[in-house]
C-alpha cells in the first residue's frame, strides 16, 4: 500500500536536517589564516600562501600555470581577458550555466552565443556548438556541468579545425575526468570557483590553468591591472581589472586543497550510491555515475518528467521538500538568456553595448526558443545537495523520500 504523503499530512522520511559544510573548515585552515595573520601581510604579492595555492594546485592537475583570483567569475573574465577578442567578436558557450560564465564575455565586449546542449542532456552539442561558428568566433568556453564532463574530444577537434581556443569552466567539476584525464588539461585554460559551495572553497575566489605561457602572462597582468611587476619601471601595460585573491583567502583555500581528493571521492560514493538506489523510477532521470561521467557531484541533479511521473515537477519539489528532504530549482527553471540581464540586454547604460554596436557583424537577440534542448532539459531540473559529510543514511533517507513521492505519483 502508497503510504500518505506528508504534504497531505501523513510521517514524514526524516525529521532532522542534512548536515552541514562547515564541518569542512577546521585547525588546518585556522592554522594557515594565522600563519597569514601572524606574517602582518595580507596581500598576495610577496605572501607565501597564494604562491604555495597555485603551485600546489598546478601539480594537482599537472599543468604549468595556476593563477588565483577572486571569483570562479573574475577566472573566467581574466581568462577572456588573456584571449583579447576584439570588440563585437564572438564567444560560443552554453546557456546551461551560470551567469558568471558570460559576464566576463560581455564585460571584454565580445558576444556571448548561445548554442545548444545534447537532447536529454546537460552539454554542449558539438553539432551544435559547429553550426555557430563564424569568422568573428573568439573562444569556445565548454562547461563541464554538476561535476560531469562535456565531450572534450568534439570540442578540442573543432577548436583545431577552426583554430579556435577552448575555455573550459570546471567551476562546478572538480578531478572529473574524461576519458583518463582531468578536466582543466586540455583546453588553453580552465577556470575552477572556489566559492561556498564548490569541491573546495573559501567563500569566493577562483583559479585559472593553463600551460600557454603567453596566455599565463597575459592572464596574471589582466588581474593586476595590466601592470608589469617584472620590469623596474613598472608601466600598465594595458587596462585590466584588480581581481587579486588576498592572503587570508588563500590560506583557507589551501587548507582545503588538501582535502580536495578526499571530497571527491567521498561525493562520488555517495552520489553513485544515490543514482544506484534511485535508478528505473518512471519519470525521474539521475545524472551519470562517475564510471559513466567522471562525476565529481556538484550538488545532485535530477531530470523529472511529470507526466511520466504522474506529478508535476513543482509538486514533486514541494513533496519531497514535506518528507525532509530539501530540494530546489537551479536557474529558475530557464537558459541563462531568458533572464533580463541577457534578453532585454542590459548592459552598460541604455546602449545595449555590444550588442548592437558597428562593430558586430550581426544583430544578436536572445528569445525562448533558440536552444529548444536546453530549454527542455532545465525545465525538467530538480537539485539535491549532496557533499562529502553527507552519510550512507542520509543517501539512504534521500532515496525513500524519492521513492515514497514517486510511487504516490503513480496512478493507481
Ligand atoms: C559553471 C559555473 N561557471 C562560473 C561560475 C562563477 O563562479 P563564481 O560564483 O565563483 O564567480 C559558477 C558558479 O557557480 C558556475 O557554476
Amino acid at each position: 500500500m502508497k503510504s500518505r504523503l506528508a504534504i497531505d499530512g501523513g510521517e514524514p522520511v526524516r525529521t532532522k536536517s542534512f548536515p552541514s559544510r562547515a564541518a569542512g573548515f577546521g585547525e588546518e585552515e585556522m592554522a594557515h589564516l594565522r600563519d597569514v595573520v601572524e606574517s602582518g601581510h595580507l596581500f598576495r604579492v610577496g605572501g607565501a600562501k597564494t604562491q604555495q595555492l597555485e603551485e600546489r594546485f598546478a601539480a594537482l592537475l599537472g599543468m604549468k600555470h595556476a593563477q588565483a583570483v577572486t571569483s570562479g567569475t573574475a577566472a573566467l573574465h581574466t581568462a577572456i581577458g588573456a584571449v583579447n577578442p576584439d570588440p563585437g567578436d564572438e564567444i560560443i558557450t552554453t546557456p546551461l550555466t551560470d551567469m558568471g560564465t558570460v559576464i566576463g564575455i560581455i564585460y571584454q565586449n565580445a558576444i556571448p552565443i548561445f548554442a545548444d546542449v545534447e537532447p536529454g542532456g546537460y552539454h554542449l552539442d558539438p553539432d551544435s556548438v559547429a553550426r555557430e561558428i563564424t569568422p568573428r568566433t573568439k573562444a569556445i568556453i565548454v562547461v563541464h556541468l554538476w561535476g560531469m564532463a562535456a565531450r572534450m574530444d568534439e570540442f578540442l577537434a573543432l577548436g583545431r579545425e577552426h583554430g579556435i581556443p577552448i575555455i573550459e569552466d570546471c567551476a562546478q567539476a572538480y578531478l572529473t575526468e574524461y576519458k583518463g584525464k582531468l578536466v582543466g588539461t586540455m583546453g588553453r585554460a580552465a577556470c575552477f570557483s572556489l566559492q561556498q559551495s564548490k569541491h573546495m572553497t573559501c567563500g569566493d575566489g577562483g583559479l585559472i590553468v593553463t600551460n600557454d605561457d603567453d596566455l599565463a602572462d597575459r592572464a596574471k597582468l589582466f588581474a593586476d591591472k595590466g601592470w608589469d611587476r617584472s620590469a623596474a619601471d613598472r608601466g600598465h601595460l594595458f587596462v585590466g581589472m584588480n581581481y587579486r585573491i588576498t592572503e587570508l583567502q588563500s590560506a583557507v583555500a589551501l587548507a582545503q586543497l588538501g582535502r580536495v581528493e578526499e571530497f571527491v571521492a567521498r561525493r562520488r560514493k555517495l552520489g553513485d550510491l544515490l543514482t544506484q538506489k534511485i535508478s528505473g523510477i518512471p519519470g525521474v532521470y539521475p545524472p551519470a555515475d562517475s564510471r559513466a561521467s567522471g562525476n565529481s557531484y556538484w550538488y545532485y541533479p535530477l531530470r523529472v518528467n511529470g507526466e511520466e511521473l504522474g506529478m508535476t515537477k513543482e509538486r514533486f519539489i514541494a513533496a519531497l521538500g514535506a518528507e525532509g528532504v530539501p530540494a530546489w530549482v537551479w536557474l529558475a527553471g530557464q537558459p541563462l538568456y531568458m533572464f533580463d540581464a541577457l534578453r532585454l540586454q542590459r548592459t552598460f547604460g541604455n546602449s545595449h553595448h555590444p550588442f548592437d554596436c558597428a562593430c558586430a557583424s550581426r544583430r544578436v537577440t536572445y528569445e525562448a526558443g533558440i536552444c529548444p534542448n536546453a530549454e527542455k532539459t532545465v525545465a525538467q531540473l530538480v537539485t539535491l545537495t549532496l557533499h562529502e559529510f553527507y552519510t550512507e543514511d542520509d543517501v539512504a533517507d534521500m532515496a525513500a523520500a524519492i521513492h515514497k513521492v514517486a510511487e504516490a505519483a503513480q496512478k493507481p
